[in-house]
Protein backbone atom coordinates (compact mmCIF):
# COMPACT_ATOMS: atom_id res chain seq x y z
CA UNK A 1 0.00 0.00 0.00
CA UNK A 2 1.09 3.43 -0.82
CA UNK A 3 2.58 5.61 2.30
CA UNK A 4 0.70 9.10 2.67
CA UNK A 5 1.26 10.12 5.72
CA UNK A 6 4.44 8.88 7.86
CA UNK A 7 5.87 10.23 11.11
CA UNK A 8 9.53 10.54 10.86
CA UNK A 9 10.64 10.99 14.71
CA UNK A 10 9.01 7.80 15.77
CA UNK A 11 7.05 9.94 18.47
CA UNK A 12 3.41 10.95 18.73
CA UNK A 13 0.33 9.06 17.77
CA UNK A 14 1.59 6.30 14.52
CA UNK A 15 -1.31 6.35 12.01
CA UNK A 16 -0.90 3.79 9.44
CA UNK A 17 -0.76 4.30 5.42
CA UNK A 18 -4.86 4.91 5.64
CA UNK A 19 -6.65 8.41 4.29
CA UNK A 20 -10.05 8.51 5.72
CA UNK A 21 -12.72 10.31 4.38
CA UNK A 22 -15.56 10.64 7.15
CA UNK A 23 -18.99 11.02 5.44
CA UNK A 24 -21.70 12.75 8.00
CA UNK A 25 -24.94 11.73 7.24
CA UNK A 26 -28.10 13.33 8.46
CA UNK A 27 -31.08 15.72 8.46
CA UNK A 28 -30.07 19.07 9.30
CA UNK A 29 -29.84 20.04 12.81
CA UNK A 30 -28.80 16.88 13.91
CA UNK A 31 -25.24 18.11 15.27
CA UNK A 32 -23.37 17.34 12.46
CA UNK A 33 -21.53 20.39 11.71
CA UNK A 34 -20.51 19.96 15.75
CA UNK A 35 -19.11 16.47 15.19
CA UNK A 36 -17.77 16.89 12.45
CA UNK A 37 -15.40 20.41 14.00
CA UNK A 38 -15.20 18.41 17.09
CA UNK A 39 -13.39 15.40 15.34
CA UNK A 40 -10.93 17.67 13.55
CA UNK A 41 -10.07 19.51 16.50
CA UNK A 42 -9.06 16.64 18.45
CA UNK A 43 -7.67 14.89 15.51
CA UNK A 44 -5.50 18.12 14.89
CA UNK A 45 -4.57 17.90 18.97
CA UNK A 46 -2.97 14.17 17.84
CA UNK A 47 -1.59 16.02 15.48
CA UNK A 48 -3.14 13.90 12.73
CA UNK A 49 -4.11 16.29 9.59
CA UNK A 50 -7.40 16.64 9.49
CA UNK A 51 -9.78 19.29 8.00
CA UNK A 52 -13.86 19.60 7.43
CA UNK A 53 -15.22 20.41 4.24
CA UNK A 54 -18.74 21.72 5.02
CA UNK A 55 -20.76 21.51 1.53
CA UNK A 56 -23.22 24.32 2.74
CA UNK A 57 -20.26 26.81 2.32
CA UNK A 58 -19.48 25.95 -1.23
CA UNK A 59 -23.26 26.11 -1.88
CA UNK A 60 -23.17 29.48 -0.45
CA UNK A 61 -20.86 30.84 -3.16
CA UNK A 62 -23.83 30.75 -5.39
CA UNK A 63 -26.89 30.63 -3.25
CA UNK A 64 -25.94 33.06 0.04
CA UNK A 65 -29.51 32.87 1.41
CA UNK A 66 -32.01 30.48 -0.12
CA UNK A 67 -35.47 29.82 1.07
CA UNK A 68 -37.03 26.50 2.12
CA UNK A 69 -38.18 25.43 -1.33
CA UNK A 70 -34.40 25.32 -2.69
CA UNK A 71 -34.03 22.16 -1.13
CA UNK A 72 -37.43 20.95 -2.52
CA UNK A 73 -36.22 17.85 -4.91
CA UNK A 74 -38.86 18.93 -7.13
CA UNK A 75 -36.83 22.12 -7.38
CA UNK A 76 -34.47 21.02 -10.73
CA UNK A 77 -32.34 24.50 -10.42
CA UNK A 78 -31.75 23.81 -6.39
CA UNK A 79 -31.02 20.49 -7.36
CA UNK A 80 -28.52 21.07 -9.67
CA UNK A 81 -26.94 23.86 -7.60
CA UNK A 82 -26.73 21.19 -4.53
CA UNK A 83 -25.35 18.67 -6.36
CA UNK A 84 -22.26 21.19 -8.10
CA UNK A 85 -21.81 22.30 -4.53
CA UNK A 86 -21.38 18.71 -3.36
CA UNK A 87 -19.16 18.02 -6.18
CA UNK A 88 -16.89 21.23 -5.19
CA UNK A 89 -16.37 20.21 -2.41
CA UNK A 90 -15.90 16.25 -2.84
CA UNK A 91 -13.12 17.57 -5.84
CA UNK A 92 -11.53 19.79 -3.01
CA UNK A 93 -11.40 16.82 -0.69
CA UNK A 94 -9.60 14.51 -2.73
CA UNK A 95 -7.35 17.69 -4.18
CA UNK A 96 -6.60 17.95 -0.19
CA UNK A 97 -5.31 14.38 0.04
CA UNK A 98 -3.21 14.30 -2.46
CA UNK A 99 -1.61 17.47 -2.52
CA UNK A 100 -1.56 17.94 1.13
CA UNK A 101 -1.30 14.94 2.76
CA UNK A 102 -4.29 14.82 4.14
CA UNK A 103 -5.11 11.85 6.74
CA UNK A 104 -9.00 12.54 7.93
CA UNK A 105 -11.72 14.70 5.90
CA UNK A 106 -14.41 15.18 7.12
CA UNK A 107 -17.10 15.73 4.48
CA UNK A 108 -19.71 17.79 6.21
CA UNK A 109 -23.48 17.84 4.57
CA UNK A 110 -26.72 15.92 4.97
CA UNK A 111 -25.96 12.78 2.38
CA UNK A 112 -28.76 11.93 3.03
CA UNK A 113 -29.98 9.46 0.24
CA UNK A 114 -28.39 6.04 -0.59
CA UNK A 115 -27.48 7.63 -4.10
CA UNK A 116 -25.59 10.42 -2.58
CA UNK A 117 -23.64 7.98 -0.73
CA UNK A 118 -22.46 5.97 -3.45
CA UNK A 119 -21.59 8.72 -5.46
CA UNK A 120 -19.36 9.83 -2.70
CA UNK A 121 -17.88 6.32 -2.30
CA UNK A 122 -17.00 5.75 -5.86
CA UNK A 123 -15.64 8.97 -6.40
CA UNK A 124 -13.28 8.09 -2.98
CA UNK A 125 -12.60 4.58 -4.22
CA UNK A 126 -11.46 5.68 -7.04
CA UNK A 127 -9.08 7.50 -5.21
CA UNK A 128 -7.41 5.28 -3.37
CA UNK A 129 -9.52 6.71 -0.10
CA UNK A 130 -11.39 4.94 2.72
CA UNK A 131 -15.25 5.74 3.56
CA UNK A 132 -16.03 5.82 7.23
CA UNK A 133 -20.13 7.28 7.23
CA UNK A 134 -21.17 8.85 10.77
CA UNK A 135 -24.77 9.21 10.52
CA UNK A 136 -26.23 11.19 13.46
CA UNK A 137 -29.98 10.19 14.26
CA UNK A 138 -31.64 12.26 17.01
CA UNK A 139 -35.63 12.35 17.15
CA UNK A 140 -35.33 14.12 20.26
CA UNK A 141 -37.69 17.12 19.86
CA UNK A 142 -36.26 19.50 22.59
CA UNK A 143 -32.95 18.87 21.41
CA UNK A 144 -33.28 19.35 17.55
CA UNK A 145 -35.29 22.49 18.64
CA UNK A 146 -32.59 24.01 20.46
CA UNK A 147 -30.19 22.83 17.83
CA UNK A 148 -32.59 25.00 15.29
CA UNK A 149 -32.62 28.33 17.66
CA UNK A 150 -28.80 28.28 18.75
CA UNK A 151 -26.99 27.27 15.68
CA UNK A 152 -29.41 27.96 12.59
CA UNK A 153 -30.52 31.36 13.86
CA UNK A 154 -26.88 32.45 13.70
CA UNK A 155 -26.19 30.89 10.75
CA UNK A 156 -25.15 32.65 7.34
CA UNK A 157 -28.12 31.40 5.32
CA UNK A 158 -30.44 33.59 7.92
CA UNK A 159 -28.18 36.65 8.77
CA UNK A 160 -29.89 39.62 9.18
CA UNK A 161 -33.00 37.59 8.98
CA UNK A 162 -35.92 37.71 12.27
CA UNK A 163 -34.85 34.58 14.52
CA UNK A 164 -38.49 33.27 14.48
CA UNK A 165 -38.77 33.91 10.47
CA UNK A 166 -35.52 32.11 10.20
CA UNK A 167 -36.50 29.01 12.38
CA UNK A 168 -39.68 28.61 11.07
CA UNK A 169 -37.68 28.27 7.65
CA UNK A 170 -35.46 26.23 8.59
CA UNK A 171 -38.26 23.74 9.70
CA UNK A 172 -39.51 23.94 6.48
CA UNK A 173 -36.34 23.27 4.92
CA UNK A 174 -35.86 20.27 7.27
CA UNK A 175 -39.27 18.88 6.13
CA UNK A 176 -38.24 18.99 2.32
CA UNK A 177 -35.42 16.69 3.33
CA UNK A 178 -37.41 14.76 5.23
CA UNK A 179 -39.17 13.70 2.16
CA UNK A 180 -36.14 12.07 0.64
CA UNK A 181 -33.81 10.96 3.91
CA UNK A 182 -33.05 7.65 3.72
CA UNK A 183 -31.13 6.27 7.23
CA UNK A 184 -28.23 3.97 6.40
CA UNK A 185 -29.94 0.41 6.85
CA UNK A 186 -29.56 -3.67 5.81
CA UNK A 187 -28.88 -2.72 2.37
CA UNK A 188 -25.98 -0.57 2.67
CA UNK A 189 -24.04 -3.49 4.74
CA UNK A 190 -21.34 -2.71 2.80
CA UNK A 191 -20.23 0.35 4.14
CA UNK A 192 -18.21 0.91 7.04
CA UNK A 193 -20.54 3.42 9.26
CA UNK A 194 -21.64 4.71 12.92
CA UNK A 195 -25.04 5.51 13.71
CA UNK A 196 -24.69 8.04 16.54
CA UNK A 197 -28.89 7.64 17.94
CA UNK A 198 -29.23 10.99 20.14
CA UNK A 199 -25.49 11.37 20.30
CA UNK A 200 -24.03 9.58 23.48
CA UNK A 201 -27.69 7.41 23.62
CA UNK A 202 -27.08 4.27 21.09
CA UNK A 203 -24.15 3.76 19.27
CA UNK A 204 -24.58 1.16 15.81
CA UNK A 205 -21.12 0.10 14.74
CA UNK A 206 -20.46 -1.72 11.34
CA UNK A 207 -17.33 -3.11 9.59
CA UNK A 208 -14.63 -0.64 11.10
CA UNK A 209 -11.68 -1.62 9.08
CA UNK A 210 -7.96 -0.01 10.75
CA UNK A 211 -6.85 1.40 13.59
CA UNK A 212 -7.49 4.87 12.86
CA UNK A 213 -10.90 4.25 12.08
CA UNK A 214 -11.24 2.89 15.40
CA UNK A 215 -9.90 6.05 17.09
CA UNK A 216 -12.42 7.95 15.28
CA UNK A 217 -15.35 5.67 16.02
CA UNK A 218 -13.92 5.36 19.91
CA UNK A 219 -13.97 9.07 20.30
CA UNK A 220 -17.49 9.51 18.83
CA UNK A 221 -18.66 6.94 21.00
CA UNK A 222 -17.71 8.98 23.68
CA UNK A 223 -19.33 12.28 22.73
CA UNK A 224 -22.14 13.77 24.52
CA UNK A 225 -24.32 16.77 24.33
CA UNK A 226 -25.19 17.56 27.75
CA UNK A 227 -24.74 21.24 29.00
CA UNK A 228 -21.38 21.12 31.06
CA UNK A 229 -18.39 23.14 31.54
CA UNK A 230 -14.93 22.56 32.64
CA UNK A 231 -12.88 24.40 35.27
CA UNK A 232 -8.94 24.45 35.14
CA UNK A 233 -6.56 25.61 37.82
CA UNK A 234 -2.78 25.15 38.45
CA UNK A 235 -2.07 24.29 41.87
CA UNK A 236 -0.97 26.83 44.32
CA UNK A 237 2.21 28.65 44.48
CA UNK A 238 4.50 25.92 45.61
CA UNK A 239 7.68 26.18 47.33
CA UNK A 240 9.48 25.21 44.19
CA UNK A 241 7.72 28.33 42.13
CA UNK A 242 9.28 30.61 45.06
CA UNK A 243 12.72 29.45 44.32
CA UNK A 244 12.42 28.92 40.43
CA UNK A 245 12.76 25.03 40.57
CA UNK A 246 10.86 22.99 38.16
CA UNK A 247 9.28 19.45 38.59
CA UNK A 248 9.81 17.96 41.86
CA UNK A 249 7.52 17.46 44.44
CA UNK A 250 7.32 20.14 46.49
CA UNK A 251 4.21 21.22 49.21
CA UNK A 252 2.90 24.64 48.46
CA UNK A 253 3.92 27.73 50.07
CA UNK A 254 2.08 30.03 52.33
CA UNK A 255 0.53 31.91 49.56
CA UNK A 256 -0.60 28.59 47.51
CA UNK A 257 -2.94 27.40 50.86
CA UNK A 258 -4.22 30.51 50.91
CA UNK A 259 -5.00 30.09 47.51
CA UNK A 260 -6.50 26.41 48.57
CA UNK A 261 -8.72 27.88 51.13
CA UNK A 262 -10.11 30.60 48.92
CA UNK A 263 -10.88 27.63 45.79
CA UNK A 264 -14.50 26.52 47.21
CA UNK A 265 -15.73 30.11 46.92
CA UNK A 266 -14.30 30.61 43.54
CA UNK A 267 -15.65 27.14 42.24
CA UNK A 268 -18.91 28.42 44.06
CA UNK A 269 -19.39 31.50 42.77
CA UNK A 270 -19.52 29.90 39.19
CA UNK A 271 -21.21 26.80 39.70
CA UNK A 272 -24.77 26.93 39.80
CA UNK A 273 -26.02 25.46 43.46
CA UNK A 274 -27.76 21.93 42.38
CA UNK A 275 -24.17 21.08 39.66
CA UNK A 276 -22.88 18.24 40.43
CA UNK A 277 -18.90 18.29 40.11
CA UNK A 278 -16.37 15.86 40.16
CA UNK A 279 -12.40 17.02 41.42
CA UNK A 280 -9.37 15.80 39.30
CA UNK A 281 -6.00 16.07 40.45
CA UNK A 282 -2.51 14.74 39.60
CA UNK A 283 -0.70 12.58 42.25
CA UNK A 284 1.43 14.93 43.28
CA UNK A 285 0.92 16.55 46.55
CA UNK A 286 1.07 20.48 45.53
CA UNK A 287 -2.57 19.74 43.19
CA UNK A 288 -4.34 17.41 46.48
CA UNK A 289 -3.33 19.77 48.78
CA UNK A 290 -4.79 22.19 46.78
CA UNK A 291 -7.74 20.66 46.35
CA UNK A 292 -8.41 19.72 49.85
CA UNK A 293 -10.40 22.20 50.32
CA UNK A 294 -12.38 21.79 48.11
CA UNK A 295 -13.06 17.96 48.30
CA UNK A 296 -13.88 18.49 51.88
CA UNK A 297 -16.68 21.23 50.96
CA UNK A 298 -20.16 20.13 52.15
CA UNK A 299 -21.14 19.85 48.58
CA UNK A 300 -19.41 16.43 48.28
CA UNK A 301 -17.85 16.93 45.14
CA UNK A 302 -16.15 13.47 44.52
CA UNK A 303 -12.05 13.39 43.62
CA UNK A 304 -9.80 11.38 41.84
CA UNK A 305 -6.37 11.51 41.35
CA UNK A 306 -4.88 10.79 38.10
CA UNK A 307 -1.06 9.86 37.78
CA UNK A 308 -2.01 11.66 33.53
CA UNK A 309 -2.22 14.51 35.36
CA UNK A 310 1.19 14.62 36.62
CA UNK A 311 3.43 17.44 35.41
CA UNK A 312 5.59 17.06 32.25
CA UNK A 313 8.52 15.31 33.62
CA UNK A 314 11.52 17.37 33.26
CA UNK A 315 14.27 14.08 33.47
CA UNK A 316 17.93 15.25 34.86
CA UNK A 317 16.65 18.93 34.57
CA UNK A 318 14.03 18.04 37.55
CA UNK A 319 14.60 20.45 40.62
CA UNK A 320 16.93 23.09 38.47
CA UNK A 321 16.27 26.65 37.94
CA UNK A 322 16.35 27.70 33.75
CA UNK A 323 19.57 29.32 35.26
CA UNK A 324 20.95 26.12 36.36
CA UNK A 325 19.27 24.27 33.13
CA UNK A 326 21.13 26.79 30.51
CA UNK A 327 24.60 26.49 32.33
CA UNK A 328 24.63 22.69 32.43
CA UNK A 329 22.78 21.69 29.03
CA UNK A 330 23.34 25.11 26.94
CA UNK A 331 22.13 23.14 24.21
CA UNK A 332 19.11 21.67 25.47
CA UNK A 333 18.08 24.98 26.55
CA UNK A 334 18.43 26.33 23.29
CA UNK A 335 17.06 23.15 21.29
CA UNK A 336 13.66 23.89 24.06
CA UNK A 337 13.23 27.60 23.02
CA UNK A 338 13.98 26.31 19.04
CA UNK A 339 11.08 23.78 19.75
CA UNK A 340 9.26 23.61 22.85
CA UNK A 341 6.51 20.98 22.03
CA UNK A 342 8.74 18.83 20.84
CA UNK A 343 12.32 19.23 22.44
CA UNK A 344 12.08 15.98 24.96
CA UNK A 345 14.18 16.70 28.14
CA UNK A 346 16.75 13.92 28.42
CA UNK A 347 15.25 11.37 30.49
CA UNK A 348 12.10 13.00 30.18
CA UNK A 349 9.09 14.20 28.43
CA UNK A 350 7.91 16.91 25.66
CA UNK A 351 4.60 18.38 25.45
CA UNK A 352 4.06 16.12 22.66
CA UNK A 353 4.65 13.41 25.10
CA UNK A 354 1.93 14.56 27.48
CA UNK A 355 -0.45 14.80 25.20
CA UNK A 356 -0.31 11.38 24.17
CA UNK A 357 -0.42 10.44 27.79
CA UNK A 358 -3.41 12.92 28.12
CA UNK A 359 -5.31 11.07 25.61
CA UNK A 360 -7.44 8.86 27.91
CA UNK A 361 -7.86 12.01 30.07
CA UNK A 362 -9.81 13.89 27.05
CA UNK A 363 -11.87 10.78 26.11
CA UNK A 364 -13.07 10.50 30.13
CA UNK A 365 -13.64 14.38 29.77
CA UNK A 366 -15.83 13.78 26.94
CA UNK A 367 -17.68 11.12 28.58
CA UNK A 368 -18.16 13.31 31.46
CA UNK A 369 -20.27 16.84 32.83
CA UNK A 370 -18.91 19.09 35.14
CA UNK A 371 -15.19 18.78 35.80
CA UNK A 372 -12.99 20.74 37.89
CA UNK A 373 -8.57 19.85 37.17
CA UNK A 374 -6.12 21.19 39.72
CA UNK A 375 -3.10 20.14 37.67
CA UNK A 376 0.09 21.53 36.49
CA UNK A 377 1.09 24.33 34.20
CA UNK A 378 2.45 22.16 31.03
CA UNK A 379 -0.51 19.95 31.49
CA UNK A 380 -3.05 22.25 31.75
CA UNK A 381 -1.77 23.70 28.37
CA UNK A 382 -2.14 20.85 26.58
CA UNK A 383 -5.61 20.38 27.71
CA UNK A 384 -6.47 23.93 26.89
CA UNK A 385 -5.42 23.84 23.75
CA UNK A 386 -7.75 21.01 22.98
CA UNK A 387 -10.55 22.50 24.13
CA UNK A 388 -9.53 25.96 22.50
CA UNK A 389 -7.59 24.42 19.09
CA UNK A 390 -4.47 26.53 20.37
CA UNK A 391 -1.62 25.53 17.43
CA UNK A 392 0.88 23.31 18.65
CA UNK A 393 3.69 25.93 18.10
CA UNK A 394 1.82 28.06 20.31
CA UNK A 395 0.37 26.23 23.23
CA UNK A 396 3.70 25.53 25.42
CA UNK A 397 4.23 29.62 25.44
CA UNK A 398 0.72 29.90 26.58
CA UNK A 399 0.47 32.27 30.11
CA UNK A 400 -1.78 30.01 32.53
CA UNK A 401 -1.14 32.48 35.72
CA UNK A 402 -1.28 30.68 39.33
CA UNK A 403 -4.28 31.27 41.35
CA UNK A 404 -5.96 31.85 38.51
CA UNK A 405 -9.57 29.19 37.70
CA UNK A 406 -10.07 28.51 34.25
CA UNK A 407 -14.12 27.87 33.32
CA UNK A 408 -14.80 26.71 30.10
CA UNK A 409 -18.29 25.76 28.10
CA UNK A 410 -18.20 23.91 25.13
CA UNK A 411 -20.90 25.69 22.70
CA UNK A 412 -21.97 24.49 19.28
CA UNK A 413 -19.04 26.05 17.36
CA UNK A 414 -16.91 26.89 20.10
CA UNK A 415 -15.77 26.49 23.92
CA UNK A 416 -16.59 30.14 25.93
CA UNK A 417 -13.76 31.18 28.64
CA UNK A 418 -14.23 32.77 31.97
CA UNK A 419 -11.19 33.76 33.91
CA UNK A 420 -11.52 34.41 37.91
CA UNK A 421 -8.78 35.70 39.62
CA UNK A 422 -8.37 34.36 42.90
CA UNK A 423 -6.45 37.47 43.87
CA UNK A 424 -4.16 36.25 46.06
CA UNK A 425 -0.50 37.10 45.17
CA UNK A 426 2.01 34.14 43.35
CA UNK A 427 5.02 34.18 41.58
CA UNK A 428 5.01 34.05 37.62
CA UNK A 429 6.33 31.19 36.21
CA UNK A 430 6.24 32.00 33.00
CA UNK A 431 9.00 32.14 30.91
CA UNK A 432 9.87 34.18 27.65
CA UNK A 433 11.83 32.30 24.98
CA UNK A 434 15.65 32.88 25.67
CA UNK A 435 14.86 33.97 29.23
CA UNK A 436 16.38 32.26 32.06
CA UNK A 437 14.84 34.85 35.09
CA UNK A 438 13.71 33.00 38.00
CA UNK A 439 10.42 34.51 37.61
CA UNK A 440 9.10 37.30 35.20
O1 LIG B 1 7.57 26.06 36.81
C1 LIG B 1 6.47 25.28 37.08
C2 LIG B 1 6.34 24.15 36.11
O2 LIG B 1 5.15 23.49 36.38
C3 LIG B 1 7.51 23.14 36.10
O3 LIG B 1 7.39 22.12 37.05
C4 LIG B 1 7.50 22.64 34.69
O4 LIG B 1 8.67 22.01 34.29
C5 LIG B 1 7.22 23.91 33.95
O5 LIG B 1 6.32 24.65 34.76
C6 LIG B 1 6.62 23.72 32.59
O6 LIG B 1 6.59 24.96 31.95
P1 LIG B 1 7.60 25.26 30.74
O7 LIG B 1 7.31 24.20 29.74
O8 LIG B 1 7.23 26.63 30.29
O9 LIG B 1 9.01 25.16 31.23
Amino acid sequence: MVTYYKKTNGEGVQVEDTRIAVIMVGLPARGKSLIAQKVVRYLAWLSISAKAFNVGSYRRADTPQPTADFFDTTNTDGERLRHAAAEAAVADMIKWFNNDYGVVAILDATNSTKARRRWVKQRCDANNIETLYVESKCDQEELIMSNIMEVKTTSPDYKGQDPEAAAKDFRNRIRNYEKVYQTIDEDEKDLTYVKLIDVGGQVIINQIKDYLQSRVVYYLMNLHIKPRSIWLSRHGESNFNLEGKIGGDADISVRGEMYAKALPDLVASSVAPDQKLTIWTSTLKRTIQTARFLAASPKGYDKLEWKALDELDSGVCDGLTYQEIADRYPEDFRARDDDKYNYRYRGGESYRDVVIRLEPIIMELERSENIIIVTHQAVLRCIYAYYMNVPQEQSPWMEVPLHTLIKLTPRAYSTEEVRFKGNIPAVSTFRTKGSTAKHQ
